[in-house]
């Protein structure tokens, strides 16, 4: 499943997504201590702080300094108990050592409305700004170094693998092509381009706008697929699911809210080798490994957003809730 930017746009700022289930199923309790890998604009962090009240504390890790000096100011009334960090939670091991053994570890993957909203971001495709997509702009190779250097062969297989975009070859093809003839800096260059290569792929006219089936934009996989390889979200997420749970106190919980199938599954398998009882060959009639899992499910199966929640926040729709809770 994709996340649909037409419904993250806000305009007002991010709204947290399933932030009432974050806090009821995780049952953060005064004193504990919380990391939040994806702090963002602090509205997990805040609801947080507030539950775990008088002396609970905070450690906040964001990838885009912009939003963090922002967040920083949120939570400044917090005092000493936030601790906000500019790091990738890929290094989350490294960047809590100074910081008390958590009972939560939570992340909320993705982006922020604030970084989706703002055009100098490069994220939207529904704005015309620098093809840059990083989340941490201060190092890095941006989504136009990709695209002037990625062969064909490469471009085709990150669309497809990151975007699950089934014209994946035909999208390669035009827009490797149309870097050669003019290097493409601009978010509305790279949406021209694909909205030319699936007009001639689908035989429409040009001049109407043109959408997919369910709303879908034509440029939404293809920018999923460059985010997601630009800042190598999906390696960032495996490296950091380990250290998170190992990082938990025995009862810990460790919850992670995903937006599209890409990421669910490694949060499911992930939690799903945890939560292992036996691991003794299928055709043995009686256990002997006595395996004791290492964690227990809360959510069982994903927790997913109300329709009262859609209704209010459209880019709740894609997310999925998973937690697991320490032995
Ligand atoms: C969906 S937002 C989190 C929103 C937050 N829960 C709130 O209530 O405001 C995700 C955030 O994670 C950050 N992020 C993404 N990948 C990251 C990484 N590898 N390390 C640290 N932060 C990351 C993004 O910059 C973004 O601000």
């Amino acid at each position: 499943m994709l996340a649909h930017e037409g419904s993250q746009t806000s305009g007002a700022g991010h709204i947290p997504v399933l932030l009432q289930d974050v806090i009821r199923l995780t049952a953060p309790q005064p004193g504990e201590h919380v990391i939040d890998c994806t702090l963002g604009a602090g509205g997990y962090a805040e609801a947080f702080l507030a539950a775990t009240a008088p002396d609970g504390q905070l450690l906040g890790l964001d990838l885009d300094a912009a939003l963090l000096t922002r967040t920083r100011a949120r939570l400044a009334p917090y005092g000493a108990r936030a601790q906000l960090v500019h790091g990738s939670f890929a290094a989350l091991a490294s960047i809590a050592k100074v910081f008390p053994t958590p009972s939560i570890v939570v992340a909320d993957l993705g982006l922020s409305s604030v970084a989706l909203d703002n055009p100098e971001r490069g994220f939207s495709f529904l704005q015309d700004g620098p093809l840059d997509m990083r989340m941490d702009q201060s190092k890095g190779e941006t989504a136009a170094d990709l695209i002037r250097t990625v062969s064909v062969a490469q471009l085709e297989h990150i669309l497809k693998t990151y975007g699950e975009e089934p014209h994946s070859h035909t999208l390669a093809h035009a827009i490797v092509a149309a870097a050669q003839r003019q290097p493409l800096t601009r978010t509305a260059q790279l949406v021209a381009v694909i909205d030319g290569a699936y007009r001639a792929i689908l035989h429409a006219p040009a001049g109407r706008k043109l959408w997919l089936g369910r709303g879908i934009h034509p440029a939404t996989r293809t920018f999923q697929a460059l985010r997601i390889a630009v800042n190598g979200e999906l390696e960032a997420l495996e490296a950091m699911l380990p250290q998170a749970f190992d990082l938990l106190k025995p009862g810990g919980r460790l919850a992670i809210v995903s937006f599209h199938s890409l990421e669910d599954r490694i949060v499911k398998q992930f939690m799903k080798q945890l939560c292992v009882r036996c691991t003794c060959p299928p055709e043995q009639l009686q256990c002997t490994c006595s395996r004791i899992p290492r964690a227990t499910s809360v959510t069982h199966k994903a927790v997913q957003a109300s329709p009262e929640e859609i209704a209010v926040n459209p880019r709740s729709r894609s997310a999925k809730l998973r937690i697991v809770k320490k032995t």
